[in-house]
């Protein structure tokens, strides 16, 4: 592995790349590729999609996204196409940023970008480079190369590391870049596209480059996991899992992010790259045990909350009714894949409470038992018990004496730990947070 200074590259200056697939990957690549100077075009095979990005509305909400799009389109360098064939032969850089969803043994399903490969790899001009952002099987990049079988073709391995709802800033501003190949001019090429980019270039081999991207989100995973786990072990011992996270977090070994306990980890990314690298390892004999144990440990945790709502709301609860508050798998998204919410909703449906939700992104749900409604007004009206299983702000800036005067009950589970619980106490309401001591008792 080396890490690359910028001394060592060669400037290119702007270059021709060609997106594979709009999703939050592939728009966020393409058209942070065209701020970066680069002349971009995005191929999507969904024709309504397409259009609509045309239009300038866009599939997904991310932040500072529609803005570049714009900006792109308007400048000249970014456009939008359905037309693969008439993309490909042009261009120096291809971007897969296809879907890899979990396939039914857990692994990754690689067939979108086998199929495209496929497609594509006679009409590929000599010299263009294959650049995989998809999050793939490790070893992946190899069959890419034996797929396309031309020695005038490069295939890099260039993983993401984008947050939804801050995808933008995490590609122009990364931590890091990773860069995966075989031959290491191929790989100084894509590190050369990134040029205005501030950030250190890892240069390494395709399998190291695709553990990297697995293991990161493993590791951030196993991370929630157990501050999960001690939230609920301060809940049954009396500390406060806040203070205690504050009192690790001061340690820079320990570092001060993704250890804020929650509803559980959920998302398009972590459940099914934990899911996929677990299974992978399991193939090759060299089983993954802690990860194993951090996607076991996610689902007993959400179990755990449902548990504790029924237990302390539940007297009868066919003649409760939950306002659940957030439904997307936490703030600054509309995505609600995998959502803890959703799933915390459904198993209270499923004990007979009857759920009403609000979401500020009023996302669609995929289900009819949950019903979603148009304000936190209207979702507060009558409520037995509320939780509040998103982050956003519009729940806490809302006055307690807001939440008193609409609820019929007393009682708030705040799963994100957002709300000011003394302002709620001072207007007669409860709010519970695993891992803390009510209210009232403290200072007793
Ligand atoms: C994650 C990674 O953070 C990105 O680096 C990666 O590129 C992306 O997956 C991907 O593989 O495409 P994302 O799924 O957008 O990004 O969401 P995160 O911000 O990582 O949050 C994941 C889950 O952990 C959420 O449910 C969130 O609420 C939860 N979380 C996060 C906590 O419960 N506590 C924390 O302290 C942090």
């Amino acid at each position: 592995m080396r890490i690359l200074n910028k001394e060592v590259w060669w400037s290119m200056g702007a270059q021709k790349i060609v997106v594979i697939g709009t999703g939050y990957v592939g728009l966020t690549t393409g058209a942070c590729m065209a701020h970066l100077g680069h002349e971009v075009i995005c191929v999507d095979n969904d024709e309504t999609k397409i259009n609509s990005i045309r239009r300038g509305i866009l599939p997904i909400y991310e932040e500072n996204l529609s803005e570049l799009v714009t900006q792109g389109c308007d400048a000249g360098n970014l456009s939008f196409t359905t037309n693969l064939s008439d993309a490909i032969p042009d261009t120096n850089f291809v971007f897969l940023c296809l879907p890899t969803p979990t396939s039914d043994d857990g692994s990754a399903d690689i067939t979108a970008i086998i199929g495209v490969v496929a497609d594509i790899r006679t009409h590929l001009k000599s010299g263009a480079v294959v650049v995989n952002k998809s999050t793939v099987p490790v070893n992946s990049a190899n069959s890419l190369v034996e797929l396309i079988n031309r020695s005038d073709i490069d295939v890099v391995s260039n993983p993401e590391f984008l947050r939804e709802g801050s995808a933008v800033r995490d590609f122009l501003m990364p931590d890091r870049i990773v860069v995966g190949c075989v031959n290491p001019m191929a790989g100084h090429r894509v590190a050369s596209l990134y040029e205005n980019v501030a950030s250190p270039i890892v240069l390494t081999d395709f399998a190291s480059a695709e553990t990297i991207k697995y293991m990161a989100n493993s590791y951030l995973a196993m991370r929630i996991s157990f501050i999960n786990e001690v939230a609920s072990f301060c809940h049954s011992i009396g500390a406060d899992v806040l203070e205690v996270v504050k009192g690790l977090t001061l340690d820079k070994r320990i570092g001060a992010t993704f250890l804020m306990p929650g509803p559980g980890w959920g998302g398009s990314c972590f459940p099914k790259d934990t899911r996929a690298i677990s299974r992978g390892a399991d193939l090759t004999g060299e089983r993954l045990e802690l990860i194993e144990t951090a996607i076991a440990t996610n689902t007993k945790h959400q179990l755990r909350i449902v548990k504790l709502i029924t237990d302390l709301a539940g007297n009868n609860p066919t003649t409760s009714r939950v306002c659940l508050l957030g439904l997307t798998f936490k703030a600054g998204t509309d995505d609600v894949r995998e959502s803890p919410a959703l799933i915390i909703g459904q198993a209270l449906v499923s004990e007979g409470f009857s759920v009403v939700a609000y979401d500020p992104m009023q996302p669609r749900i995929p289900t009819h038992q949950i019903a979603l409604v148009g304000t936190i007004e209207e979702a507060l009206r009558g409520a037995d018990v509320v939780v509040v299983a998103t982050e956003w702000e519009e729940f806490s800036s809302l006055a307690a004496e807001n939440y008193a005067d609409a609820m019929r009950g007393k009682l708030l589970f705040d799963l994100r730990y957002v709300l000011p619980r003394e302002k709620f106490a001072a207007v007669g309401l409860e709010v519970i947070t695993l891992g803390q001591r009510p209210i009232r008792e403290i200072g007793k």
